[in-house]
């Protein structure tokens, strides 16, 4: 049976389209069955119009723990194999990462560059080189166990943009490799 994938984005929705074209080519042998985001205007939405995946629009409120709630109850109705965190900027909480089974793209090699900045932290630092990695998410902020990743040169006269849309572009390939091999393990664990 196809597993089912619920992708979380809040941006560009570049990971998000490369997963959905991913599983619509068959490169992936699983379904995207929507496309949530926290911001109704970003663009990923129109993106998903243009693929004809649904988008859930779920707007951060004042209050934080109802729209936690929220987020479980459509996660939970939606019943996903596996939750893809691209580029969704929420830290997700604790009883939701303990539950679905979450995996997040981050644009640097964990454990090094963790938060909200990676890209322009590992400028900063004058990282040689820096990278993406795909993990497991747990409680804590980038901190869940790697399951891949991948490095990505710094170039002399890179700037944050320069050097996110290279890493960007290794985060795609990325991302699609790895739910590829979970899809089909799970297959093969009968989960
Ligand atoms: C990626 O670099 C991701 O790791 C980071 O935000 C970027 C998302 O890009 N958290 P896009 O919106 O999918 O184009």
């Amino acid at each position: 049976m196809s597993k089912s994938i619920l992708i979380l984005a809040s941006g560009t929705g570049s990971l998000a389209q490369a997963i959905i074209v991913a599983t619509q080519s068959g490169q992936i042998s699983g379904n995207v069955i929507g496309v949530l985001t926290d911001q109704p205007e970003a663009q990923v939405v129109a993106k998903c119009a243009v693929l004809e995946v649904p988008i859930i629009t779920h707007p951060m409120n004042s209050d934080r723990k109802s729209w936690d709630e929220e987020l479980f109850l459509i996660t939970q109705s939606l019943n996903p194999a596996l939750v893809v965190s691209a580029g969704f900027m929420r830290i997700l909480a604790p009883e939701f990462v303990s539950t679905f089974k979450v995996i997040n793209s981050h644009p640097a090699l964990l454990p090094n560059f963790p938060g909200a900045h990676a890209v322009r932290d590992a400028l900063a630092a004058k990282a040689a080189v820096t990278g993406a990695t795909i993990h497991w998410v747990d409680a804590g902020m980038d901190t869940g166990k790697v399951i891949a990743q991948r490095e990505v040169p710094v170039l002399e006269g890179d700037t944050e943009a320069l050097l996110h849309e290279r890493i960007k572009i290794v985060e795609r390939g990325l991302i699609v490799a790895t739910i590829s091999d979970l899809l089909a393990s799970m297959e093969n664990n009968h989960e």
